[in-house]
């Protein structure tokens, strides 16, 4: 059973699961009309105006300390889950740009920030947070830094947020279980063919550093391997553009 708790306003959904995980129960979703302080990854902004998806769903799965390593995987399985869905039930095709953007047309159209609560030696709980844009108007797209779409551009309907949530949440726990035992590699295979980088120079910047290199394939682990100059590296974080 997945418990929903709607919000029309709120400042972050990610933030809300965070101070209240304690009571949340596994698998509840937390999800809002309006965040007035969305938050986007590396401390950037989500902006979240209404009809369009916040949602940040809890997860607890039983993992202490020396299990953690299972849970590199779990940005590349939703952003996974999310092109499914697209494709499924909107017949859009989106593809990945790594770790978790997910792209369409060339545009971001959903965005993932996953936010993980450590008590002692065992994991509290794991906050997905997802943004899509559902509904956008072109006027509204203009207000965001980096070019975005929106699924009611691209398929020319007007998109049911709660229908949406559903489906993301049938598909995720399609293959939830056997995500937590076999990681990474239970979507290794279907990522790369999602990804829109391999194969292409890029540039990421992770912890501050900045590389430029071609895009190799992604490892087991998740990570980008990159072929810099005479080196060739893996990195775990890092954030992307196409060069
Ligand atoms: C990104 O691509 O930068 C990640 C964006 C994640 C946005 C979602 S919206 C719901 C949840 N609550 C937040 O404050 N952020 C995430």
């Amino acid at each position: 059973m997945i418990k929903k708790i709607y919000f029309s306003k709120i400042e972050s959904t990610n933030d809300y699961a965070i101070k209240n995980i304690e009571e949340l129960a596994d698998r509840s979703v937390i999800f809002a009309e309006i965040q007035t302080k969305g938050k986007g990854r590396n401390g950037r902004l989500w902006y979240s105006e209404k009809n369009n998806l916040f949602a940040s769903l809890i997860l607890k799965p039983q993992l202490c300390f020396d299990e953690l390593y299972k849970l590199t995987g779990f940005v590349h399985y939703a952003a996974v889950i999310l092109t499914r869905v697209f494709k499924k039930h909107y017949n859009i095709k989106t593809l990945i740009k790594w770790p978790n953007d997910v792209f369409a047309d060339g545009k971001k159209i959903a965005g993932i920030l996953i936010e993980t609560v450590i008590r002692g030696e065992c994991l509290q709980g794991i906050v997905l947070g997802i943004g899509v844009n559902l509904n956008m108007s072109e006027e509204s797209l203009k207000k965001i830094d980096k070019s975005a779409t929106s699924l009611n551009i691209l398929s020319g309907i007007e998109i049911k947020r709660d229908e949406f949530l559903e489906h993301f949440l049938e598909e995720f726990f399609l293959q939830y279980n056997k995500f937590l035992k076999q990681g990474f590699t239970l979507i290794k295979k279907e990522y790369s063919l999602l990804s829109m980088i391999l194969g292409k120079k890029v540039n990421v910047i992770s912890s501050g550093k900045k590389y430029i290199g071609d895009a190799l394939n992604i490892d087991e682990k998740g990570r980008i391997v990159l072929k810099c100059s005479d080196k060739v590296i893996a990195l775990n974080i890092g954030d992307v553009t196409l060069l």
